[in-house]
Formats: C-alpha cells, sequence, structure tokens
C-alpha cells in the first residue's frame, strides 16, 4: 500500500515544532507495518539546499502565480515529494514567517498551493491513501473532493488552535467550486476555515492522544469546532504519538557530554554539570528543572515561572511571545546562579537540558499530545505535568497509592493553577531527596514503550480501511 503523507514540517529537514517529528518519524514505523509513505513538504530553502537537486516527477505550468514542480528526493530514510515553487517558498526566514518573525501575508495562497500540490499529486501518481497533517495541508482533502476522484484522506490535527482562518475574500483565488463556501464545506465563522475544511471533507479524522479527541469533542475543548467533531466522532480517533526512539536515545546520542542508560544513570552527573555551565547556574544541592519549548499560553510558562520553588533551580530554553521571554529574563535577572535563560531554538541544547535536569516541567494549559515529556522519560528526567489531554495519556502521576505499587512515572497536576504546579513541583522535589526512590521513578519512565511501533499499528489500520 502506498500513502503521500502531506505535511509542511519534516524532521531533520524543517522543524518548528512537535509535527516535524511525528512527519519524520512515522514513515519507517509504518514502513514496518508494510505501508509505504511519500512525503510530501513545501521547498523552503533550507529543504531545497539539503537535497541538492532531485528528479522532476510532475510539472505544474502555473500553481498560483507561478512555475512549480514536484520533485522526487531521498533524505534521511524519507522518501520525499519537494514542492519547488519559488515564488511561495524561495525566501529567508522559517516555514510560516519571515526573519521579523511576522507571518507571510501570503500564507494562505502558499497552503492552498500546498494542499492543491498534494491533491494534484495523490491523484496522478495513484496513491492508495493521503494523510494530511494540521490546517497546512487542510484543503487537501477539498481539492480531492472537487476532483471528483482520487485516494480518500486521513486528517489529523496537531493542534486544534492553529486553524488557518482567512477572510472570504480570498476564496475566489483558492479554485474551489463556489458551493464548498457554506457552513457544509470550508467555510467558517463567515470565512475560510483551512482547519475547518480538513475536518469536513476528509473521511476519517484523527488527532495525536486519545485525551485530546475527547477534549476537542466538548465546548471548553473544542475552539469553536466541538460541534463538527462531535458530528464527526464514529471517524475521529486518537492515536498518541510515539518517539523516534533511536534519533533520542541517551546511550547512543552524540551531542551529549556523557551517554547513559537506565543502568548507568550516575552518568547523567556530567550533564547536569554542563547543564549548569550552559545556563550560568550555581552547583548546589537542589532539583534542577528544565523546561524546552515553545513560550506561550497554551504551555504554562507564566505558570512554571510563577510556581518555582525557592530550593530549585532552572534551566530555561525556548523562544516565543515577548512578554513570556521578558518575563523569562526577568526572573533569570532577579535571581543569579538559580535561574538560567536561553532564548532561542538549539537542537543540541534541548538535548542536554533533556539529558541534564532532574526534573522536567510541562505545565501546559492544553496539550494535544506534547513530545517533550516523551524525551524527558526517555532521558531519565521524571516530568512534572498538568493533566490535560497527551500529558494525562502518556505520565503515570506518582502519588502514594502509585509509588506503594512501583508505579508512576513523573508528577501531575490540574492545569492553569500556579499554586497547584507549585505543590506539584515540591512533591517532586521530596522524592527527588530520596535518592532510591528517585532512580526507580527514572528507570521506570526509561522503561516505558514509548516508540512509535503500537501507535504505527492504529495508523495502518486506519489508512489501510481508507484504501
Ligand atoms: P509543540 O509541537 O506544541 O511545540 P511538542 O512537545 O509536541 O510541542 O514538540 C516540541 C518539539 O520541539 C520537541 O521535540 C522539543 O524538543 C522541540 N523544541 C521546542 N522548543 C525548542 C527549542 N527552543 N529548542 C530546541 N528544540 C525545541
Ligand atoms: C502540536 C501539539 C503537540 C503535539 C505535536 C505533534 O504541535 O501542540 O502537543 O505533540 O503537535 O503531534
Amino acid at each position: 500500500m502506498r500513502v503521500l503523507a502531506v505535511a509542511s514540517e519534516v524532521f531533520p529537514l524543517v522543524k518548528t515544532g512537535g509535527l516535524a517529528d511525528v512527519a519524520g518519524a512515522l514513515p519507517a514505523a509504518l514502513a514496518r507495518e508494510g505501508i509505504a509513505v511519500t512525503t510530501l513538504l513545501p521547498g523552503y530553502p533550507a529543504v531545497m539546499a539539503a537535497l541538492a537537486g532531485g528528479e522532476a516527477a510532475l510539472a505544474i505550468p502555473d500553481l498560483f502565480g507561478g512555475p512549480a514542480r514536484l520533485l522526487r528526493a531521498a533524505h534521511a530514510g524519507l522518501d520525499l515529494l519537494v514542492l519547488d515553487a519559488p515564488h511561495l517558498f524561495a525566501r529567508p526566514g522559517g516555514p510560516y514567517a519571515g526573519p521579523d518573525g511576522r507571518d507571510w501575508g501570503d500564507n494562505p495562497l502558499r497552503f492552498a498551493a500546498f494542499a492543491a500540490a498534494g491533491a494534484r499529486a495523490a491523484r496522478d501518481m495513484a496513491f492508495d491513501a493521503v494523510h494530511a497533517h494540521d490546517w497546512q495541508a487542510g484543503l487537501l482533502p477539498a481539492y480531492l473532493a472537487a476532483a471528483g476522484s482520487g485516494p480518500r484522506t486521513l486528517f489529523t490535527v496537531h493542534n486544534l488552535a492553529f486553524q488557518g482562518q482567512f477572510p472570504a475574500a480570498l476564496f475566489p483565488a483558492l479554485g474551489l467550486p463556489p458551493a464548498f463556501l457554506a457552513t457544509e464545506g470550508a467555510e467558517y465563522h463567515g470565512g475560510v476555515g483551512y482547519l475547518k475544511a480538513g475536518l469536513w471533507f476528509a473521511a476519517r479524522l484523527s488527532t495525536v492522544s486519545p485525551g485530546y479527541a475527547a477534549e476537542i469533542t466538548t465546548p471548553e475543548g473544542g475552539m469553536g469546532l466541538d460541534g463538527l467533531l462531535r458530528g464527526r466522532a464514529a471517524v475521529l480517533e486518537g492515536i498518541a504519538n510515539g518517539l523516534d526512539t533511536a534519533e533520542w536515545d541517551p546511550a547512543a546520542d552524540h551531542r551529549l557530554p556523557a551517554r547513559f542508560d537506565a543502568r548507568r544513570l550516575g552518568r547523567r552527573a556530567a550533564n547536569r554539570a554542563a547543564l549548569r555551565a550552559r545556563f550560568a547556574l550555581a552547583e548546589a544541592e537542589a532539583p534542577l528543572i528544565g523546561f524546552v519549548g515553545r513560550l506561550s499560553w497554551q504551555k504554562g510558562v507564566d505558570l512554571l515561572l510563577a510556581a518555582l520553588p525557592v530550593d530549585a533551580q532552572l534551566a530555561l530554553l525556548g523562544s516565543g511571545e515577548p512578554g513570556l521571554e521578558q518575563a523569562a529574563n526577568a526572573l533569570a535577572a532577579a535571581n543569579p546562579g538559580r535561574v538560567g535563560v536561553v532564548l532561542g531554538y538549539d537542537e543540541a541544547l534541548a538535548r542536554l537540558v533533556y539529558a541534564g535536569c532532574d526534573l522536567f516541567a510541562m505545565p501546559s494549559r492544553f496539550e494535544p499530545c506534547g513530545l517533550g515529556q516523551l524525551c524527558a522519560l526517555r532521558y531519565g528526567a521524571p516530568p512534572v505535568v498538568s493533566f490535560a489531554g497527551g500529558l494525562a495519556d502518556t505520565v503515570v502521576n506518582a502519588n502514594d497509592a502509585a509509588l506503594a505499587m512501583e508505579a508512576g512515572t513523573g508528577f501531575c497536576c490540574a492545569p492553569g493553577s500556579a499554586p497547584l504546579l507549585g505543590a506539584a513541583l515540591r512533591r517532586a522535589g521530596a522524592l527527588w531527596r530520596d535518592a532510591p526512590a528517585w532512580a526507580a521513578l527514572q528507570r521506570r519512565g526509561m522503561g516505558q514503550d514509548l516508540s512509535w511501533a503500537r501507535p504505527a499499528r492504529r495508523y495502518a489500520a486506519t489508512l489501510r480501511a481508507l484504501a
């Protein structure tokens, strides 16, 4: 069976978050299930440079105002189709924003073109099914529906907060039938909703954890789309993400000062020392809390800054909302040697945080799945998380009852509350001082099956049902 996956970012070529990790790792896991995945992604400069050419597979003489080609290429075990459309993607900056951090004004056209090219490839290259990800690929099943033939689509939502919502005035430029701008179609709140279109037109829907699948069908978690999602509940499923356990392996990670595994936890001390040095933290008998992620309201960074226990240290890596960046810097300035902040995106440094911190904080207000806590579990840093979406699905709260049964892999608290987060961090800090109990907790997390094997079986069954 041949599946066309369509994602706007794919690790290791281009990544701003967990979507890239998923799109980069799922193909190899699906190959083990007998499914051959080809992944379509935009030809951003970094992608074109890494691939250095590629064989032209399909020419599209006019794709939304310029010539485009689909290039076939292979990279890091991935079978790729790259949308080479210089008028849309050959520009500096990130996948969605310019160097100034502002979203490209023509994003609606860039990702309509991406979806339209995906639909072309799906039909012309006779794929058996399509796996489209997030709003950037949301119009794809609409283009297939407009064509009236072609494979069926599984549409996976990684985050309902990013909806690709644009003014209705744009609609005529998209080349979709006028009748599609309707409640029973791509129309959403008087505009065009790319995510909405995917949720409406795709044959099957999924999201990235069972908990989030349940949350998004409620008014509290549905971000306005819960009614539609309740109506389609019969074709919606939640499949928790796995982790590429070869890519994320503390025993083989050459970017770490010291490699380790569950039997050699003592070696983590060298990573912690390097982490302290990198974040200008003092040597101290204090639990070192790590944070890696987008600095956004979703991630609850403000709660962490407010709740940091006085006897703990913090190493924070991330970038995002200016107000949160300033708040993090201010806390570091007020607590030299105790709070360290690095603003930016740094793959190697993220690994040092996972491998060197004692506790990993991820107090998200909502979290579709989360990969940070999976990386932390794998790297021996018990996570402190909120009971939300995929965090609640992947971390077992080490309360007294769980510990008595030698269960528990981290610490959980209700989302959205700094006092409750503070209590969870103090509870974790107390257990950290009990070295044997702590090592047992670390080993349980490291021993969990976090791989893609199980989720890939679920995706394979769903994709097979489409063909
Ligand atoms: P989201 O996709 O919502 O941002 P996830 O937890 O699913 O959150 O995935 C985030 C991924 O991006 C993880 O692999 C994490 O290690 C990585 N990441 C996030 N912020 C940074 C950063 N500042 N530097 C390096 N890696 C980061
Ligand atoms: C999104 C979500 C995150 C999830 C990731 C990959 O970015 O915010 O929770 O882990 O997608 O599915």
